[in-house]
């Protein structure tokens, strides 16, 4: 059943290339360029008159509504807010029937978010989903679900379904760039030619980082603590790389903004503490490369002061392995799709470091698949 891999997780890691050519299959045209999401059942003229977008998910799937924001605000030009499930209804929220609302769970199941769900309807907006599960209570009251294909997830530790969801909120954001006439169609046709692309990427990839994660576990899995730093859509990145770490291997992890560093935690900082910075770009975008330049500066602040740093580029960036000790190597995309491929190697590290340290990886302690209770 785990199709000869030692855990869930590691074959869910695996499938992921599968999982998104899935998410992606009959959504989009590479002709036209244009994103087909007619299932989700809402009219285009809701999408194009949608005046804001409220995201609420849990855990891993709160962490994919962050990229989602990026990626909505950037292509869709609509404001979006991303709230914990378990914060939205305590937080009083305004009601606007003209926001839309957008749950994101794997399983459909998990309480706070359905509870989210309600107080969204209560307030008047219609919500559409993202889901994995076919029937899930999220999807039956929801206008729309967009059902991501990663097919069961048994690992505790969201993997598959995570580069899933990236990848529906991708088609999602680009759709509604293209009801808002936000996108000429040589760019929407070039997006869609860029997403159809990562599944192969993601494959060579794969093959590349394994063996390397497995020897940084070794380097690391003693280490006490853990930072990750991450820039604009990275940042998401590196609190999912610092939650797969915590939740298998019960080190310690946090995810921070490179630029928060120094209104705190560089306090941490000593020759002890592994930084895991995700410090990828796309070169052909402006604002990709001004953030890159800034989160290299952040870099040095890092092993200025000894922290150890393990980077992760994209392909031929010399100058950072003149800056680190360890590169991991991931292959150039655009910047919104970055994600996709940067998180995969993070996934890797967590697996072996908690293979090292003798976990149960599929089963950690203290948690459940799904958090159907509040
Ligand atoms: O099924 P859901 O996507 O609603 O689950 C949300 C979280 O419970 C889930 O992502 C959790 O954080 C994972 N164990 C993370 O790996």
């Amino acid at each position: 059943e785990k199709g000869g891999y030692k855990h869930f997780m590691l074959k869910e890691i695996w499938e992921q290339p599968r999982a998104i050519r899935d998410t992606t299959l009959g959504r989009i045209s590479l002709d036209s360029g244009q994103v087909f999401l007619a299932e989700m059942g809402l009219a285009s003229e809701d999408l194009a008159t949608a005046s804001s977008i409220n995201i609420a998910a849990c855990g891993t799937s709160w962490h994919a509504a962050l990229a989602g924001k990026y990626m909505i605000e950037r292509l869709a030009r609509i404001p979006v807010d991303v709230d914990y499930a378990s914060e939205y209804r305590y937080r009083d929220p305004i009601a606007d029937p003209t926001a839309l609302g957008l749950l994101i769970t794997q399983s459909g199941e998990t309480a706070d978010t359905l509870a989210a769900q309600r107080e969204m309807m209560a307030l008047g907006s219609k919500t559409v989903a993202i889901c994995n599960v076919v029937g899930a209570m999220v999807t039956r009251d929801a206008h729309g679900t967009i059902y991501t294909h990663a097919g069961p997830e048994i690992g505790v530790a969201s993997t598959k379904a995570f580069t899933s969801q990236i990848t529906a909120l991708f088609l999602f954001a680009l759709h509604l760039a293209q009801v808002r006439g936000k996108l000429t169609s040589a760019e929407s046709l070039h997006l869609c030619e860029e997403l159809s692309r990562i599944p192969a990427k993601m494959i060579d990839m794969l093959k590349a980082v394994s063996a390397q994660t497995e020897r940084l576990a070794r380097d690391f899995s003693n280490a006490r603590d853990f930072l990750y730093l991450g820039r604009g859509i990275h940042f998401p990145m590196a609190l999912e790389g610092a939650l797969k770490l915590k939740e298998i291997s019960y080190i310690h992890a946090e995810g921070y903004p490179a630029g928060e560093m120094k209104h705190g935690p560089n306090a941490l900082i000593d020759e002890t503490l592994p930084v895991v910075v995700l410090a990828t770009q796309d070169p052909s975008d402006a604002g990709s490369r001004l953030r890159y330049e800034k989160t290299l500066s952040n870099i040095q602040e890092v092993t200025a002061r000894s922290g150890r740093v393990i980077a992760i580029a994209v392909e031929d960036q010399e100058e950072i392995g003149n800056l680190v000790e360890h590169v991991i190597s991931i292959p150039r995309a655009p910047e919104l799709l970055l994600p996709l491929l940067e998180i995969v190697p993070l996934q890797l590290l967590a697996y072996h470091i908690a293979v090292r340290r003798g976990c149960d990886v599929d089963q950690p302690r203290n948690l459940a698949k799904s958090v159907t209770v509040e």
